[in-house]
């Protein structure tokens, strides 16, 4: 708990950084306004406050974009631990800089470290995974790989909260509510060095047995890791035979062409899912569709965000990775569907209000409620679906589908699909929401159903097999799959060798 307690707070700052811009907009567009004035004085034109924004929102996942993809340079030769308390120089740096935007009169500042704090998040989004699921036992590998997802999502509820006119999100405090990324920077720097490296890196990157060993029995709380020193030998042995993975090599070798597919697709599953359309821009989504307190109701779908994920943690190892995230798109998408009527009908009763005066007044203030109780449904569902399987599973299930040798690079891959098409999504959902009005959820719903065939056709059930097991698979041109049933394996003993 310790050790993945420590890295997930890695996963917070990411969650916290994602959510944190949505509320303090307005206060922080005034002051970009008065240093605009105040330096060339006149007033900033409505565009140049726009692209200012967007820049300040979207710059974070372009640094993520960056961050992902240089994951490689730095597991195998620091360590996984180290990697990720090296990381924490970034989050300082950031923190200074947006903290203290605002006193040096420098919106770049601010933009600057909204870059740096996305490129400490990209790093994130590869270390903790991977550490994670390296340090953890298989039998419940899936369960503490959720954390990072639990993180993330705490992270968005705090930032929610926090960025809340009364708490951070005012005039006054602004800055503080961006300088905030310090303190789970230096409890990370605190409780991080008591976390024991993986002992996959030291075993077979370090070739170090004994170290490998005495972390083995500190993590498992056992004195006989025998088996899963076993495993962890069979896999170093193979990973011997493979020359060193390139990036290039993943997708030129059959071996891993399959499985870099899936870890892609998965990632594009995630983020084409429209889930930051909710999470950048809900507030927006909810007053549109008639929802009186939108900011609470924005808070609302970050509960519920937050409670299924708990949920995901416990089922995940008993109902599986691929039905789970087979249930979260075909839910996603229905609650796509509802979204678009909520949205349709909403406009057809404007319409008719504006049409006949006095009755389709009275048609209007009647359904109103209604209908805003219907997006709320549809969104909360949406995003309680895709905490069952979409949100968690894509991040951890790329440390399963390869073994020691290729995971770095495979890691790099998905982080950078995630970052891009999250990038993607979060600087294209108005103009698009702009040109589709009420049918944009159609788009989402499309892909939904286009990621759900995939899955069904291609997603092995990695729940209860070890790295290896399933890397044989896949060698196997099996698909990943084994010819045994994940239960069996479970009831042969999750980290024996099969
Ligand atoms: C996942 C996504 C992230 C999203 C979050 C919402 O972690 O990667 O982009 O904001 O889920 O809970």
């Amino acid at each position: 708990m310790l050790a993945v307690g420590g890295a997930v707070l890695g996963s917070l700052q990411f969650g916290y950084n994602t959510g944190v811009i949505n509320a303090p907009q307005k206060v922080i567009e005034d002051f970009y306004n008065r240093t605009w004035l105040y330096r060339y004085e006149e007033p900033i034109s409505p565009a140049t406050l726009t692209t200012l924004w967007s820049l300040s929102v979207a710059i974070f996942s372009v640094g993520g974009m960056i961050g992902s993809f240089s994951v490689g340079l730095f597991v195998n030769r620091f360590g996984r631990r180290n990697s990720m308390l090296m990381s924490n120089i970034l989050a300082f740096v950031s923190a200074l800089l947006m903290g203290f935007s605002k006193m040096a009169f420098s919106f770049e500042m601010l933009i600057l470290g909204r870059f740096i704090i996305g490129l400490y998040s990209g790093l994130t989004t590869g270390f903790v995974p991977m550490y994670v699921g390296e340090v953890s036992p298989t039998a419940l590998r899936g369960a503490l790989g959720t954390f990072h997802q639990l993180g993330i999502v705490l992270g968005i509820l705090i930032a929610q909260v926090f960025g809340l006119d009364l708490i951070m999100g005012n005039d006054s405090l602004w800055p503080l509510l961006l300088g905030f990324i310090f303190v789970p920077a230096l409890l990370q720097c605190i409780i991080l060095p008591f976390a024991p490296e993986s002992p996959r890196f030291l075993l077979i990157n370090r070739n170090e047995e004994n170290k490998a060993k005495s972390v083995l029995k500190k993590l498992r709380g056992t004195t006989d890791v025998s088996s899963d020193l076993q495993e962890m030998k069979e896999e170093s042995r193979q990973m011997m035979r493979e020359k060193k993975v390139t990036i290039m090599e993943l997708f030129r070798s059959p071996m891993y062409r399959q499985p870099i597919l899936i870890a892609i697709v998965l990632q594009l599953s995630q983020q084409l899912s429209g889930i930051n359309a909710v999470f950048y821009y809900s507030t927006s989504i909810f007053e549109k569709s008639g929802v009186e307190q939108p900011v609470y109701a924005t808070i609302g779908s970050g509960v519920v965000n937050t409670a299924f994920t708990v949920v995901s943690l416990f089922v995940v190892e008993r109902a599986g990775r691929r039905t789970l995230h087979l249930i979260g798109l075909a839910g996603m998408a229905g609650c796509a569907v509802l979204m678009t009527v909520a949205l349709a009908l909403l406009v057809s009763v404007e319409l008719r209000g504006q049409g006949e005066e006095e009755e389709g007044l009275v048609l209007f203030e009647e359904q109103m409620p209604w209908m805003s109780y219907l997006s709320i449904v549809a969104i909360f569902g949406f995003v309680a679906f895709f905490e069952i399987g979409p949100g968690p599973i894509p991040w951890f299930i790329v440390a399963e589908l390869f073994s020691q040798g290729p995971r770095p690079a495979a890691f790099a891959v998905a982080g950078l699909s995630n970052w891009t098409s999250n990038f993607i999504v979060g600087m294209g959902f108005q103009y698009i929401a702009q040109l589709c009005g009420s049918y944009v959820f159609i788009i989402f719903t499309v892909l939904l159903v286009l990621f759900f065939i995939f899955t069904y056709f291609k997603v092995p059930e990695t729940k209860g097999r070890t790295f290896d097991e399933i890397a044989s698979g896949f060698r196997q041109g099996g698909g990943g799959q084994s010819d045994k049933t994940p239960d069996e394996f479970h009831s042969l003993g999750a980290d024996s060798q099969v």
